[in-house]
């Protein structure tokens, strides 16, 4: 059906034209990284997000080694992730990635790594903050 190719489509499109492919700084305090790989196949998903004064995802960024879902998954999140929240990014669940990319039963854990990726990430970002907060000791 029409509808279903589409939705091969979305996939193809992202494994061919990945939005957002590459690093950003991950010295800045307004970078969050996370790198995470899948035990089932060994792929391997980078993403990283960068944080405006608003505490918004101004940008995001990913490199994967792994399968064209992989791809897909992590080029959708990238997408998905500009405009939000640090909050709102952490409630990103890989059944959204899933329903948009429509990927089949042996292909879920893709998706399971860009959302694992995203919790990373923010959960990198939050560590520098806190850390940002804490007196310097040494410097006392
Ligand atoms: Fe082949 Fe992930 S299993 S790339
Ligand atoms: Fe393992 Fe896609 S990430 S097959």
């Amino acid at each position: 059906p029409l509808y279903e190719m589409a939705k091969a489509e979305k996939v193809l499109d992202h494994y061919h034209n990945p939005r957002n492919v590459g690093s950003l700084n991950d010295k800045s305090d307004n970078v969050g990284t996370g790198i995470v790989g899948a035990p089932e196949c060994g792929d391997v998903m980078k993403l990283q997000i960068q944080i405006n004064e608003q505490g918004i995802i101004e940008e995001a960024k990913f490199k994967t080694f792994g399968c064209g879902s992989a791809i897909a998954s992590s080029s959708l999140a990238t997408e998905m992730l500009k405009g939000k929240s640090v909050n709102e990014a952490f409630t990103i669940k890989n059944t959204e990635i899933v329903k948009e990319l429509n990927l089949p039963p042996v292909k879920i854990h893709c998706s399971v790594l860009a959302e694992d990726a995203i919790k990373a990430a923010v959960e990198d970002f939050r560590k520098k903050q806190a850390n940002k907060m804490q007196p310097q000791s040494d410097l006392v």
